[in-house]
């Protein structure tokens, strides 16, 4: 264990210091001397005596006598440093020997070599640097101590501060892994529940279920044009899937006809699908934000639409949106216009309601959007396909006979992989008598 600073020289108390001389009269001159000096003063007539003191208490500064009987000054200072090797050692002689002064600097551990008859002055000068020099080193040690303690307080600290933020990190990936696994299975439990709403819809009536797909996929890509965030694209979307569902409480009779054929109390119960639609969602938390759309989809932005004549802004932005997607694919189905006018109507209908049924910056952008898809040659064209290239999500674009004049599947239906297959078997029975066309808005990459 080392010698500490506290072990030799206890805090508050004294320095002692030990004079060794074979001599009285030197002992007792310098017991005169420093009678009044603020130390703790111990003197001893031998050697062996000194050491025996040494091995007792602690002393600060040892000063010896050269010349002694038995044993020199450098051997009892040398024997001093084992005992003591932090006291302060001086050595007293009565005459100049060189030899003696290096040999005992290169091995006792001399602090000072001091000349007989020592002066008063000259005795409490060489005490006072012992002691200073002492301190000096005791502090020195003391840092030094402090320094390698803190130190490895600071390895320590470093070693659980790595710990802590390995462990961290590893808990943050599993809960990312966790959240990621979470959110796929979350968004394909939300995938399955559109589509079983989806099927609900088009088990009611195919033409809605047809022309909801249109107009979901017009409504992203017009808010994706429009530069959206990926979570509103996202919504509206949804929202344009589902945006008549409430339909699928009126009776079939009734969703065939025009308002124009309707009574009173017919209107009354079509108009009550946007508020029947958002109630079958509103309980779904996922689709809260969508529900409003659903309910609002045939507001009028110059407050004149229905279920609560809301305006303006008071409008969710996705039932604005949705509002021209859904007049324009009403639009561009009638089939008592030549399709090669649809379009042109559409637009101009459009821009003649731009402020007053919709929203004129959706007017605009929708415009700017379809002039850049037609340079494309994107928007609503139809594209032969094969057998072998029939997709779920592909909507058949012309209605498809066999031979024998059987219609197998309408305009506007929706493919999914039961009616592929269905197709397919049919076919073999019953060759199609023409290419089956879809529309390329619903093939993927489109
Ligand atoms: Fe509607």
């Amino acid at each position: 264990m080392p010698v500490t600073a506290q072990s030799i020289h206890p805090k508050g108390t004294m320095h002692s210091v030990l004079f060794v001389d074979d001599e009285p009269n030197i002992l007792s001159s310098v017991q005169r001397i420093l009678r009044k000096a603020p130390y703790n003063v111990l003197t001893a007539n031998a050697p062996e005596y000194a050491l025996e003191i040494l091995e007792q208490r602690p002393v600060t500064l040892v000063v010896s006598d050269f010349r002694m009987p038995s044993m020199d000054g450098v051997t009892f200072l040398e024997k001093v440093h084992h005992i003591s090797p932090d006291s302060i050692c001086m050595l007293l002689t009565g005459f100049a020997d060189t030899e003696s002064a290096i040999r005992a600097i290169n091995n006792g551990h001399i602090f000072r070599y001091l000349k007989k008859p020592i002066k008063e002055s000259e005795l409490l000068e060489a005490l006072r640097s012992g002691i200073r020099q002492y301190e000096l080193v005791m502090e020195n040690r003391r840092l030094m101590e402090l320094i390698q303690k803190q130190n490895t307080e600071l390895k320590k600290f470093n070693h659980e501060l790595e710990q802590i933020v390995q462990e961290r990190t590893r808990e943050i990936t599993q809960q990312k892994i966790e959240l990621e696994n979470l959110y796929h299975q979350l968004d394909n439990s939300f995938t399955e529940m559109i589509r079983a709403f989806m099927t609900v819809i088009e088990m009611k009536n195919p033409t809605i279920g047809g022309h909801s797909r249109r107009v979901a996929a017009l409504s992203r890509k017009l808010a994706e044009f429009m530069g959206l965030p990926d979570k509103e694209v996202r919504d509206i979307e949804v929202a344009a899937l589902l945006h008549d569902i409430g339909k699928i409480t009126l009776p079939d009779k009734l969703i065939q006809k025009t308002e124009a054929q309707m009574s009173e109390h017919e209107i009354m119960l079509l108009r009550a699908h946007p508020e029947i639609g958002a109630s079958i969602l509103s309980d779904i938390q996922s689709l809260h934000m969508v529900s409003k759309i659903v309910e609002a989809h045939h507001e009028r932005f110059d407050g004149k639409g229905f279920p609560k004549k809301l305006q303006g802004g008071n409008i969710p932005f996705g039932a604005r949106l949705i509002a021209v997607i859904n007049h324009f694919d009403h639009l561009i189905s009638q089939e008592n216009i030549d399709k090669s006018h649809r379009f042109e109507i559409a637009k101009q209908f459009l821009e003649s309601q731009s402020g007053k049924w919709f929203d004129r910056r959706i007017v605009q952008s929708f415009i700017k959007f379809i002039k850049s898809t037609k340079k494309n040659g994107k928007f609503l064209k139809e594209k032969p396909v094969e057998f072998n290239e029939l997709q779920p999500g592909m909507i058949i674009s012309r209605d498809i006979f066999t031979r024998s004049g059987l219609l197998l599947l309408g305009r506007d239906q929706v493919l999914n992989s039961s009616l592929i297959k269905r197709l397919f078997q049919y076919h073999l029975i019953d060759p199609i008598q023409e290419q089956i066309h879809v529309y390329a808005q619903s093939m993927k990459n489109s």
